[in-house]
This record gives structure tokens, C-alpha cells and sequence, in this order.
């Protein structure tokens, strides 16, 4: 484990996008794990504006992202599919048809979680970034799941609901279950990139550094591999 510990959060989206960048330039057709949520934005910003001024470009990468929402209409807003559309696909030269969410639409989720398993399995990521849950989740892994976990679907712990509850109308309308890579299948990355900012991500980082690798705390299973990066702000920094 590597931990790099910046200013401020834009520092941390800065350093995440040169990792990203030269990652995905050194490969013909790279493969890249994406994450959700309000820590990788700015990261995805960068990423756009990156694109737009010539410097990268995304035509050869194929991304799978970590999760998806059960319950959602196709286009609702708040789907990771429509997440990562707004926050960057459609700002980038990426190809929709190598842009891969769990298929949660599937009336059989069983069979959803079997074919997001194969593909993933068909298709080691190059870079796998994410972020961390307040109660140390990574992807929707809550605290408890086992380490040799593969796509599955997932009761959202009432932490994490009330947590994206902040991104619906109500806490009646969050969604409280989803689809989840799983942690087994998170560590199948040549790189890991942790992003972690502010105040309420201290307790779980904490844990992470302080090495106990634990069920209770599932982004501990990022201990095992052998090239993670932890980029953090200072308010996250527990120490
Ligand atoms: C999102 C995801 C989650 C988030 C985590 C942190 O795809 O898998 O594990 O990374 O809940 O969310 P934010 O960044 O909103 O604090």
C-alpha cells in the first residue's frame, strides 16, 4: 500500500487523473474500473477537460463500473448509468457500446450477476478507482461480505441508504438495494486507486492504514493487493 495525502480535493482529483492518463496511454485497449458517487468527480472533470484539449483520448477504452441500483427506471437520473453519462461519457470520446453497469433490467438478477461476473472475468481491469463508504464499503460491499465475493446483489446497510438519500427527493424514494461487483472481483486490477476526502471518510481510513484486515471494514481486503494507491485529503487523513 502506498498512501499519498494532499491539501486539498482537488489535489487528490488532480493526482487521480495523471495516474488515469498515463495508465490508460501506455495500453492499446485499456480497461478501466470506474466508481460513482460524489468523490470521483472531479476526477471525471479533469478527465473531460483532458479530452477536450487533445490530451487523452478514451476510443479504445472499455470501462465496467462497480455498481448499479435495483429499482430505478432505465433513465433516471439518479441511475450510476445516467451518473457516469452526465459525468462524463458524453463528454468524452468513449464508445456507449464498451461502457458495461450490472444489467439490473434483467428480470433474472441471478443471471444478471452471473454474466457481469463472466465479463469481468473475460476482462481484467488496468485501473480500478473507488471510493470509500463511511462505514469502510467499497462498491456496495458492506461491512461483512466475504473477500472471496463475486457480483451479487446487495440490501443496502441503512447507513449507506441514508447516506445516498442525499441525491433523492426522499428517503422513501433511495433506492435500498443494488447490484455489486464483488470484492474478489474489485481486487482483479493491475492498479487500485482508493479516493478518499473529507472529515466523515477519517474512521475507515484509519482502519485501512492501521492494517487489520477485517470483514468488518471490507476496503481492509485492499491491503492483499499488491499495487494500491491511497490518495486522500488532509481532512480525511486521520493522523
Ligand atoms: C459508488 C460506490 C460507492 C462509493 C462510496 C463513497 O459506485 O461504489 O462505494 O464509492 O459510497 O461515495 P461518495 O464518493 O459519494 O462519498
Amino acid at each position: 500500500m502506498e498512501i499519498k495525502i494532499f491539501d486539498t480535493y482537488n489535489d487528490v482529483s488532480i493526482e487521480a487523473a495523471n495516474i488515469f492518463i498515463s495508465t490508460i496511454k501506455n495500453i492499446k485497449f485499456p480497461v478501466v474500473g470506474l466508481a460513482t458517487g460524489s468523490t470521483p468527480e472531479g476526477l471525471y472533470k479533469i478527465l473531460s477537460d483532458s479530452y477536450k484539449k487533445g490530451i487523452v483520448s478514451f476510443k479504445n477504452v472499455k470501462s465496467f463500473n462497480l455498481d448499479e441500483y435495483i429499482g430505478l427506471s432505465k433513465n433516471h437520473p439518479q441511475s450510476y448509468r445516467s451518473f457516469m453519462n452526465e459525468n462524463l461519457f458524453k463528454n468524452i470520446d468513449i464508445s456507449l457500446e464498451n461502457t458495461f453497469f450490472p444489467d439490473v433490467y434483467d428480470e433474472n438478477l441471478s443471471s444478471c450477476c452471473h454474466n457481469y461476473s463472466s465479463l469481468l472475468k473475460a476482462n481484467k481491469r488496468d485501473i480500478q478507482i473507488l471510493g470509500l463508504g463511511v462505514n469502510g464499503h467499497i462498491a456496495f460491499n458492506e461491512p461483512g461480505t466475504s473477500f472471496d465475493s463475486l457480483t451479487h446483489v446487495v440490501n443496502l446497510t441503512e447507513e449507506t441508504i441514508i447516506s445516498n438519500s442525499r441525491f433523492f427527493e426522499s428517503l422513501e424514494e433511495t433506492p435500498t438495494k443494488a447490484i455489486t461487483m464483488g470484492i474478489h472481483e474489485i481486487l482483479d486490477s493491475s492498479l487500485i486507486i482508493l479516493l478518499v476526502s473529507s472529515k466523515n471518510k477519517s474512521a475507515a481510513l484509519k482502519k485501512i492504514l492501521d492494517q487489520q484486515i477485517c470483514i468488518d471494514c471490507p476496503a481492509t481486503a485492499l491491503l492483499s493487493h499488491p499495487n494500491f494507491i491511497i490518495l486522500c485529503d488532509k481532512e480525511a487523513y486521520p493522523y
